[in-house]
């Protein structure tokens, strides 16, 4: 019961909860990447993990046949719908719901009138994949309160199409999987093309995972990251002009792609040689993870940073500005941008006894640079979204 509750911020909260009674709670989470960024829609190799932040849903029937509220204590916003007459004219946010409940539609099954509750404390448009959290978290939690017996991968992919089809992302599957198959303490090692995974042990004390929070967002992330899908997938059209096996980066090697490079736009050229070599980065990263060998997991880490700002070009100055502060503090051995990018967090390896000072310097020499504020929290690798 105290799990349960242990999201409510304020006694307002625990008191609209308690009233609300409550069928289905479910625990959603958000997710970090340690590295192998971009590489998901290109059928390559991540590494997730779903972190110690959730979105929580309380859901209840509510013995209508279609009418629905999601509430959000957080934002004190509640959003009415129909079943039966969705429509994307409202705030963004309700494009989520909308696009969940029509993709469960999609599959065949039938709901009927429920009333949800959120609240959250994972912070939104950090790069760490508030959406995947609120995707995945109600198509749990209607699956449990209709009992509909959705798999966890249909629940992986149902939300994935929801942002594709009435978000306008076209996402990889990186940050659902996370948030629903993690396990506590462990990152997964994820192929997405197979979807075949490891979970990979995550014991890296005295070291723990510090995220950086810019507190930018540029306008450019979601038309710039159906660009870079666009300009990977060119890439792939004229190497199939020689490779006409290859259906993604993922079957490109360093070397075939070498080979080709003056046939190439220089642009096009960087996005596919960026992606080639994450890929055999999070390989190498994976090793150094087994090998306890945290100096060259953290150098991997840098070296996925220059990539995607040279070569990607999806960093911004304040996550480089981060990502070079960083190489000043010994305790630290290894930072890069996370997620989409032009904005959101750096993940930083740091070791434990440095946290606090690192935060404190950090945070000035940003405000001093950006007149902004830094945010700054740290994350645990924890379990996927679960009931509660
Ligand atoms: C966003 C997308 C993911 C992935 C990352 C970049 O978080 O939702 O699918 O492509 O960007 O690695």
């Amino acid at each position: 019961m105290q799990k349960q509750y242990s999201l409510a911020h304020s006694p307002e909260f625990l008191a609209q909860i308690v009233q609300f009674k409550a069928d289905i709670v479910i625990n959603s989470p958000g997710r970090v990447n340690l590295i192998g960024e971009h590489t998901d829609y290109n059928n390559g190799f991540v590494m997730p993990t779903a972190i110690d932040k959730t979105i929580q849903f309380h859901l209840k029937k509510n013995g209508s046949e279609s009418s629905c509220s999601i509430s959000s204590l957080n934002y004190d916003t509640t959003y009415n719908f129909d079943l039966n007459t969705t429509n994307l004219k409202d705030a963004e946010w309700t494009h989520y719901i909308i696009g969940v409940v029509e993709e469960i539609k999609n599959l065949g099954k039938t709901l009927a009138g429920f009333d949800c509750l959120m609240l959250s404390n994972l912070p939104m448009g950090a790069g760490i994949s508030s959406s995947a959290a609120l995707e995945c978290g109600l198509a749990m939690g209607i699956n449990e309160l209709f009992n509909l017996k959705l798999t966890k991968l249909e629940i992986v992919k149902l939300s994935q199409l929801a942002e594709h089809n009435y978000v306008g992302t076209k996402c990889g599957i990186m940050d659902q999987f996370a948030s629903v198959m993690s396990e506590e303490n462990h990152v997964i090692k994820l192929d997405c093309e197979s979807l075949e995974y490891e979970m990979l042990p995550f014991a890296i004390e005295p070291y723990k995972l510090l995220l950086l929070n810019t507190n930018v967002s540029h306008s450019l992330a979601t038309s710039e990251y159906n660009t870079r899908r666009e300009e990977c997938e060119k890439g792939v059209a004229l190497l199939q002009k020689w490779l006409p096996q290859i259906n993604s980066l993922r079957n490109v090697s360093l070397e075939q792609l070498k080979k080709y490079k003056s046939e190439f736009d220089p642009t096009i050229y960087g996005r596919c040689e960026y992606v080639v070599e994450e890929n055999l980065r999070v390989t190498q990263a994976a090793t150094a993870l087994e090998n306890n060998d945290l100096n060259t997991f953290g150098k991997l880490m840098y070296a996925s940073h220059e990539g995607l700002k040279n070569k990607y070009e999806v960093s911004c100055k304040e996550l480089d500005f981060l990502t070079e502060f960083s190489k000043d503090n010994e305790s630290i051995l290894g930072c890069r941008m996370m997620g989409g990018g032009f904005g959101g967090c750096t993940i930083n390896l740091i070791h434990q006894d440095a946290i606090d000072t690192y935060i404190e310097s950090a945070k000035k020499a940003y405000f001093k640079k950006f007149n902004l504020n830094l945010t700054a929290f740290t994350a645990m690798p924890s379990n996927g979204g679960e009931r509660v």
